[in-house]
């Protein structure tokens, strides 16, 4: 039986849920929340949808038992605060560290053979986080972004084009922030270049408006995204459980790939049962390694902050 646990029952984690139900991709799905009765309630929301949606998969939720996540296949992290309008994801890291790290503890005894996906923000170095926590070999313990951010870049592309957003290919790569690092030369549309459907000027915009994604909806909203961010971590779940090897940008603790040692960043993967299967070396011109740089330093800073926060 595939069971998945999914922490944090807010916005994010209750519509990966609810995502991994729907599509079947999970046979049990177990929402975890620390606050009373709220997973229990949408856990029970999203079951007694099933017969209207048509599927099978189990909704079961729990305030705070990790006793009946025992066993899980894949562990999403999505508890802790979301942004607020004015504040930066890396204002999040002393109190997210804390719940990221405790929850990680919860993980790793009940589900010691789990593979760990990581939502919360600030994102690389929560990943950081619940990879130190966990002990676990890097290739299990993963951070979703790069889904996200790349779905953005896509849907921006798509609807310049005024075309389906079904044919346009990208990757993207670096920290989750305004550093991250699209690849024009890496996106195409059905196969064309799509260097030779826009023109740089507005490629450029599309780029710009791409790394402050998350801060437009935040503007809107007064709190951060949860319809693509659910989405994005159940497809990162689904490509695990079904072994479908999708290639992916994750964040990942890079040991010596890209030049780059004992940093956590996004970069495209093979995405298979056993987490990363393999890390995908691009051959990046002088520009994008210097974008790349700019990100590793950024996200090096953030994880520095955290070391602090650890000595404290
Ligand atoms: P939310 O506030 O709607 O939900 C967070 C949930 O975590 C709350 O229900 C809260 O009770 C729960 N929680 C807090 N401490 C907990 C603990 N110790 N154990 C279990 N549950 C606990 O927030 P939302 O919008 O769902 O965002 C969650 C996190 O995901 C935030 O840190 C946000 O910044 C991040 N995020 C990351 C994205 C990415 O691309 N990596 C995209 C969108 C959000
Ligand atoms: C996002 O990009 C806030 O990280 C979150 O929507």
């Amino acid at each position: 039986m595939t069971k998945v646990t999914v922490v944090g029952a807010g916005n994010v984690g209750a519509t990966c849920a609810d995502v991994l139900a729907y599509r079947e991709i999970a046979e049990e799905i177990v929402l975890v929340d620390i606050k009373e009765g709220v997973a229990e309630g949408k856990a029970l929301d999203i079951w007694q949808k099933a017969p209207i949606n048509v599927y099978d998969s189990r909704t079961i939720g729990s305030t705070n038992d990790y006793s009946k996540t025992a066993g899980s296949d894949v562990v999403v992290i999505t508890s802790g605060l979301p942004r607020k309008p004015g504040m930066t994801r890396d204002d999040l890291i002393e109190t997210n560290a804390g719940i990221v790290k405790t929850v990680t503890e919860n993980v790793v005894k009940h589900s010691p053979d789990a593979i760990i996906v990581v939502v919360s923000n600030p994102l690389d170095v929560m990943t950081y986080q619940a990879h130190v926590t966990s002990k676990f070999p890097r290739s299990r313990v993963i951070g979703m972004a790069g889904i996200l951010d790349t779905a953005r870049y896509r849907a921006f592309i798509a609807e310049e084009l005024d075309i389906s957003p079904k044919e346009i290919q990208a990757i993207l790569m670096g920290g989750h922030g305004d550093t991250m690092v699209p690849l024009p030369r890496y996106t195409t549309v059905a196969g064309i270049p799509v260097t030779e459907l826009i023109s740089k000027e507005k490629l450029d915009a599309i780029i710009e408006r791409t790394k402050f994604g998350g801060g437009e909806l935040v503007k809107l909203m007064g709190t951060s995204a949860w319809y693509a961010p659910g989405s994005a971590a159940a497809q990162m779940v689904e490509s695990i459980v079904k072994n479908q090897k999708r290639v992916f940008p994750v964040c990942i603790k890079l040991d010596g790939e890209y030049g780059i040692d004992d940093c956590y960043l996004g970069v495209p993967v093979i995405l298979g049962k056993n987490g990363i299967e393999k890390v995908i070396e691009l051959e990046l011109n002088a520009e994008e390694k210097a974008l790349l740089e700019v990100s590793r330093t950024h996200v090096k800073e953030v994880m520095a902050v955290l070391d602090g926060l650890r000595k404290k």
